[in-house]
């Protein structure tokens, strides 16, 4: 069945939507999984809730019971649904049991946690959703609610569930000016000019989504902290912040910055052990404690990138912790201290530096030192969110200090949300890691449990990145926030369920939209580490600048230590302890002995732990170079799948929806092969070995813009060289001679004389989308913008990183379903605008798919058939003053819209005038002189399945004319 919905739109969305993501109006929850996507299930609810408790958190819960069950199309019973006798009771087990003595409640539930039960009473259906406390009580019900969504059945027995942590965070890297540091999805919903913004609603908002996963803390601003937020001025607006947050179990806590009381307390120094320092933290600890009772408490990032830190006065890491935690003791408060403390000024030349062992060889040596109330908080590898690393050796150097992971929601290095990249699969892997500290089993969840080491606290923390454009930007992103809470609450649960659950409450229960976006997610972080950096590599990206598109040497030769040593003979970093840097022998014995041995080591952390020659044979069975060039093969055709698995739940899904996710898919897959393109020729160029499936170097159907005829166009370098085809793109930068004018609009033009055959072709576009400027492009062939194609025409607005043509902005469009003779001229013409010099790199001419021919031939009751032609024999009507008619598919009589139809005078080659056939296929031309003419129409359209349909010029089609 052929679908035929607009498709001369599609080029043009590809770049708009990420462009402006989506223009939330008014941010909510809804528009994350607390989404309604059409539930339905087999439930029979009692659709009365009353809360026992007094307390907000079961009001809030009690609320969004009634606000979500209506969303819940449930069994109905008579002519509305759930039984108006039973009950849902809310409340804590202590507030509950004395109303029903008949029933058990556990007595020994603990904070957080909840219980859950279906039951009679009075003969009555009672669900009960007890809770340890007032947040058990909340959770519980979202637990319920989660339930019923995913068209489960809700028939509890008495389940009880609680959190494997107590501490599971956010932490919002949100500027005071609005801007979020490594955040992709819009403003701060905190923050704006300076202070906290007026409207909190957002926030509320947020609050809720993450109380619905049962996160209870939130970090508010930039690690890279601004010491004003803690003035008092700030500190009155952050009381605002914690009040909307308060109602659902969520406390406020901030980023501090350590020279605070020389900053804004006038004091001459920031000395930790200083008395004056001392006493000014624990004054301003009471003042924020006055303001908010339940306030949560610090995060520390010091003596890192540039951050001052108690190392100006030689002090330590348990130094500046514990001052900041003696003052919050007494209020319940803790302090976060960060483990990312390294030297970011290494000597690249020397074998031995490593930033790779900084966390453990600054923090093993102080464990014991920490006081009760501090956590280290560590980023789950040695480095930096890398899309992969192995797991940080220093959860197993602290046994007596208690440790937080932290985790990166915020796709920094995995794709800044533009790529799919659902991160679930790699927690896990982390979380289950066993590290076998003293040969005992110490898998990572453990031991930021506090089990392990049997400590008082413990937990998980993650970068959130939300803002105003829909939380994160993406719709499919969400998938990493809503799994980060539920693997905090439970690491035992699977990826690949929680990516289920996720999927139902977002999507709906169509088991066809379950199995495809559950597959899809699930396959998304191993293709992007195939396409960006595979065997260990890390994320080939620029790691000074936006970490987004391929920039192999920027990790090489400077102080950062994000080196994987690429040279003509091999790659890696030998961090083995017998003739490398020795990180290999931060790891506990059991773990410290695979990884030291290149035999041993998976072929995933190959490369992050050893120099091996390019022709080295991994356990796979192929050589490093070999198993480079195939993975990013493999990845970048594994994104291009995505979109095709996408395409295919058209119709199931929300059309808004599915369209901003099938244009951020189509664009990954452009931008996979950016990154493919990019390493496999850096690779091959550095170890001259070719890849034996003869792909890297060749590209078949490739036409460089540097080899075509140039109007006003000038051949530039980019930088890296391998972000373009051929290391060479041109650009449109010089003023342009009048003769370059089109309409009014200076242009530039490229062109190429099509070799090939007779046929009907795809052409991908890869040029560079800066920023500021939205350059037009438009796809001529003979001089003539061919309107009937799919996407002739397009604007460069998508807003992508970097103002200068790399990697970072090299985009695709792809024209789809033009018809090419040999002999053509193929150009591109473009204008610029702003900084937005147009430039190109290359277009790449394939056969295009397709399935059928389109034939409008169709049952013309009040009209006339006629055929179409192009030829000599065009058939002319004497028609007027209107002429319309209306096209559809042979047989099936569907209207076919977005058709081009053209209107000549007999013999012109010229048309006199245009139109589309509408949605029911229709077309009319009006206020024509009486006389003769002749009627083209000619288009192609694309079907559900990315193939196309096309009707093309020469056609002997027919068209219904009706003469009015
Ligand atoms: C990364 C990130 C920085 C951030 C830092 C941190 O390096 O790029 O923006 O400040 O991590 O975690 O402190």
């Amino acid at each position: 069945m052929i679908r035929t919905k607009k498709v001369f739109r599609v080029g043009f969305l590809v770049v708009a939507v990420l462009a402006v993501g989506v223009a939330a109006s008014a941010q909510t929850a809804d528009q994350a999984w607390l989404r309604d996507a059409g539930h339905r299930g087999p439930n029979d609810i009692p659709i009365f809730a009353k809360a026992f408790g007094s307390g907000t958190l079961e009001k809030s819960a009690e609320n969004e019971f009634y606000r979500e069950i209506g969303k819940l199309r449930l069994k109905s019973v008579g002519d509305s649904f759930g039984s108006i006798n039973g009950r849902v009771i809310l409340g804590t087990a202590k507030e509950v049991q004395p109303a029903f003595p008949e029933l058990s409640f556990p007595n020994d539930l603990n904070p957080d946690e909840y219980w859950l039960l279906w039951s009679k009473h009075n003969g009555h259906p009672f669900l009960f959703i007890l809770g340890g406390d007032e947040r058990g009580v909340l959770y519980g019900t979202f637990a319920v609610l989660r339930t019923l969504a995913e068209g489960k059945d809700v028939h509890f027995s008495g389940i009880r569930s609680h959190p494997a942590m107590p501490i599971r965070w956010m932490d919002e890297w949100d500027n005071p000016d609005g801007s979020i540091e490594r955040g992709y999805a819009g403003r701060s919903i905190f923050f704006e000019g300076g202070n906290v913004r007026d409207d909190l609603t957002p926030v509320g908002e947020y609050a809720r989504l993450l109380a619905s996963i049962g996160i209870n803390g939130v970090n508010v601003n930039n690690v890279n902290a601004d010491a004003h937020l803690l003035d008092s001025e700030h500190l009155k607006q952050l009381a605002r912040v914690s009040d909307v947050m308060r109602p659902w179990g969520v406390r406020l806590a901030v980023s501090v910055k350590i020279t605070s009381p020389q900053e804004i307390g006038g004091l001459a120094i920031f000395d930790p052990l200083d008395p004056a320092v001392r006493a000014w933290w624990t004054a301003k600890t009471e003042e924020i404690y006055k303001l908010i009772p339940d306030f949560g408490g610090f995060t520390v990032k010091a003596d890192s990138e540039g951050q001052p830190g108690p190392a100006t006065y030689g002090r330590t890491p348990a130094d500046a912790a514990n001052l900041l935690a003696s003052a919050l003791a007494p209020h319940g408060g803790i302090v976060l201290y960060r483990a990312f403390v390294y030297n970011h000024h290494l000597d690249w030349r020397d074998p031995k530096a490593d930033r790779a062992r900084a966390a453990y060889d600054i923090f093993h040596p102080l464990d014991g030192q920490f006081a009760a109330n501090v956590i280290v908080q560590i980023k789950e590898g040695p480095i930096d969110f890398q899309a992969r690393e192995p797991v940080s050796p220093i959860f197993a150097g602290l046994q007596k200090t208690n440790a937080a992971m932290e985790l990166e929601v915020t796709q920094e290095y995995t794709g800044q949300q533009r790529h799919l990249v659902y991160l679930a699969p790699m927690w896990k892997q982390v979380l289950d890691f066993d590290l076998r500290a003293d040969s005992q089993s110490t898998p990572v969840k453990e031991i930021i449990a506090g089990k392990s080491f049997h400590r008082p606290l413990g937990g998980i923390v993650a970068v959130a990145g939300v803002g105003r454009d829909a939380w994160l930007g993406s719709p499919l992103a969400l998938a990493n926030l809503y799994a980060f809470g539920r693997l905090a609450w439970n690491p035992d649960q699977t990826p690949e369920e929680i990516a289920a659950e996720w999927t139902r409450q977002t999507f709906g229960n169509d088991p066809e939209v379950v199995s495809t976006v559950t597959k899809m997610l699930m396959q998304s972080w191993p293709a992007y580490e195939n396409y960006t950096g595979p065997l260990g590599l890390q994320t080939l990206t620029d790691i000074t600048g936006s970490h987004y598109g391929p920039n192999i040497e920027a990790s090489e030769r400077n102080g950062w230590g994000q080196w994987h040593r690429a040279d003509k003979d091999g790659v890696g970093m030998d961090r083995s302890v017998a003739h490398g840097t020795g990180y290999a022998g931060q790891y506990p014995p059991e773990v410290a002995k695979i990884y030291e041995n290149v035999a041993t080591t998976p072929d995933e952390l190959l490369l992050f732990f050893h120099h091996v020659p390019y022709s080295y044979k991994l356990h796979s069975g192929k050589t490093v170079i070999q198993s480079l060039y195939d993975s990013h093969y493999e990845g970048a055709e594994q994104a291009a799948e995505f979109a095709r698995q996408w395409a295919k739940l058209e119709g199931k899904i929300d059309q808004p929806l599915y369209e901003q996710v099938r244009d951020r898919l189509r664009y990954q897959s452009g931008h996979a092969i950016v990154w493919r393109d990019a390493i496999v020729q850096y690779f091959l160029k550095l170890s001259g070995i070719p890849d034996e499936k003869g792909r890297a170097g060749h590209y078949p159907g490739r036409l460089e813009a540097e080899d075509a005829k140039l109007t006003g166009y000038k051949i530039i370098d980019v930088n890296p060289w391998e972000d373009t085809s051929g290391g060479k793109a041109v650009s449109c930068d010089d003023p342009l001679t009048p003769k370059n004018v089109k309409d009014g609009m200076p242009f530039c033009k490229a062109e190429w004389k099509w070799k090939g055959a007779k046929g009907i072709y795809d052409i991908a576009v890869q040029y560079f989308d800066l920023q500021p400027g939205k350059a037009e492009y438009f796809l001529e062939q003979n001089g003539m913008m061919r309107l009937g194609e799919i996407g002739p025409w397009w604007s460069a607005d998508a807003i992508l990183p970097s103002n200068k043509p790399h990697g970072d902005n090299s985009n695709r469009h792809l024209v789809r379903g033009v018809w090419l003779n040999p002999g053509d001229v193929v150009s591109i013409r473009a204008i610029p605008d702003g900084n937005d010099h147009a430039a190109l790199d290359y277009i790449e001419v394939r056969p295009a798919k397709r399935n059928s021919e389109l034939t409008v031939n169709l049952p013309c009751p009040q009209g006339r058939l006629i055929e179409q032609g192009d030829g000599p024999d065009a058939v002319n009507e004497t028609v007027g003053p209107e002429l319309a008619g209306w096209a559809g598919e042979t047989n099936i009589g569907t209207p076919v819209e977005g058709m081009l139809v053209e209107l000549f005078h007999p013999g012109d080659k010229i048309a006199i005038a245009t139109t589309r056939t509408n949605e029911e296929g229709g077309f009319r031309f009006t206020g024509l002189a009486p006389g003769r003419y002749r009627v083209k129409a000619s288009g192609v359209v694309e079907n559900g399945d990315d193939e196309l349909v096309r009707l093309d010029p020469t056609a002997k089609a027919q068209l219904c004319l009706v003469v009015e």
